[in-house]
């Protein structure tokens, strides 16, 4: 009877580590050297982003870790510098629904005429109350996409004095559901419902590809490339707003389930880190692979075209000095 008590536990140990690894991926074993190279990351003080910071820090990186919350951000920096003696970081304001915060920061970046190797698009919201941002654009649509899409051009040409450099924007598989090509108005108000809310992150992240792929073949044969990358699903503070997972009850019931399944922050940064660190890593990346995975929308000329007119219409006052 014990022999077979003990056969039991240890077969269901080795399936729960199984399922466990499936769903948290590989490491990144990727040894590139970032000692002194520039890097920006949105969305620093929490999350996949707090993650990939601390990584980027041992690494040597010249770190610019940015948030929208000065108090937060300042604790982070403090933790940082205080884990990672040696690295190399500085924290600055960036609140992407404020296009006036976005120029700023990018002033300041672009005055100490230092070459940046990379760009971490970051930032995002997820079920996010349906406001308008003080530019008269939705928060979800706003943070997650057009304040992204001014961040990205504004700071393309101290990325282009780079040898090297990379734009790495985190999509989402929620990109996947969107098929039609919805008018820009439909963000600046809509009745605030769980589908709309899904909806209005869904079409933000589709921008988010739709304007990758435009952006990346403009920059085909120059020193930047741009990549995408879906971490898959991650427990972090995202969810705070999600149904399922608002109610404390719900959210403490599910979590011995949610450990096996959902990866952590730092499982998630590994694709982050390929993303910016292999020689080859291509266009759209899942766990440590490039895919064709994504939604085949994204590669609509017409559509591309179409975004790319309005937002620069949108962000026109604050692009006067870009093509
Ligand atoms: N978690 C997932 O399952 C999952 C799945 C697919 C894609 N993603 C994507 O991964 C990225 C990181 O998300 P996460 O899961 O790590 O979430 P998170 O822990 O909530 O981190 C999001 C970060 O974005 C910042 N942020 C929010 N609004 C901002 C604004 N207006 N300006 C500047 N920064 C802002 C947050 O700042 P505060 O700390 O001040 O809130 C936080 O630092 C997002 O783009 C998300 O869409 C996540």
């Amino acid at each position: 009877m014990w022999y077979r008590f003990g056969l039991t536990v240890v077969v269901a140990v080795a399936v729960a580590f199984s399922v466990r690894q499936y769903f948290y991926g590989r490491r990144c074993k990727c040894r590139a050297s970032l000692k002194g190279r520039v890097v920006i990351i949105t969305g620093a003080t929490s999350g996949i982003g707090l993650a990939v910071a601390k990584e980027l820090a041992s690494r040597g990186a010249n770190l610019i870790l940015t948030g929208r919350n000065l108090c937060k951000l300042s604790k982070v920096e403090k933790h940082l510098k205080k884990e990672i003696p040696e690295g190399n970081i500085e924290a600055q304001l960036l609140d992407l629904t404020s296009f006036r915060s976005i120029s700023t920061f990018v002033e300041q970046i672009s005055k100490s005429n230092q070459p940046v190797h990379a760009l971490i698009n970051n930032a995002g919201v997820f079920y996010a109350n349906p406001e308008n941002t003080a530019d008269g654009f939705d928060v979800t649509f706003q943070t997650n996409y057009l304040g992204v899409f001014l961040l990205t051009l504004l700071l393309l040409p101290v990325l282009k004095k780079d040898n090297v450099a990379r734009i790495v924007n985190l999509s989402s598989a929620a990109h996947n559901f969107v098929h039609t090509y919805p008018k820009l108005e439909y963000h600046k108000v809509f009745d605030d419902c769980p589908e709309n809310r899904f909806q209005a992150y869904g079409y933000s992240k589709f921008c988010l590809v739709l304007f990758s792929v435009k952006l990346s073949k403009l920059l085909y044969n120059t020193n930047v490339s741009v990549h995408c990358v879906d971490p898959g699903n991650v427990e972090t503070n995202i969810f705070h707003n999600f149904p399922p997972l608002a109610d404390p009850w719900r959210f403490y019931l599910q979590k011995p389930f949610r450990v096996f399944v959902i990866k952590r922050p730092l499982e998630a940064a590994q694709s982050v880190l390929h993303a910016l660190l292999a020689p080859k890593p291509g266009f759209y990346i899942k766990g440590l692979e490039q895919t064709e995975e994504y939604n085949p929308d994204v590669q609509d000329l017409v559509y591309a075209e179409q975004l790319w007119i309005e937002s620069r219409k949108a962000c026109a006052a604050h692009l006067s000095s870009t093509k």
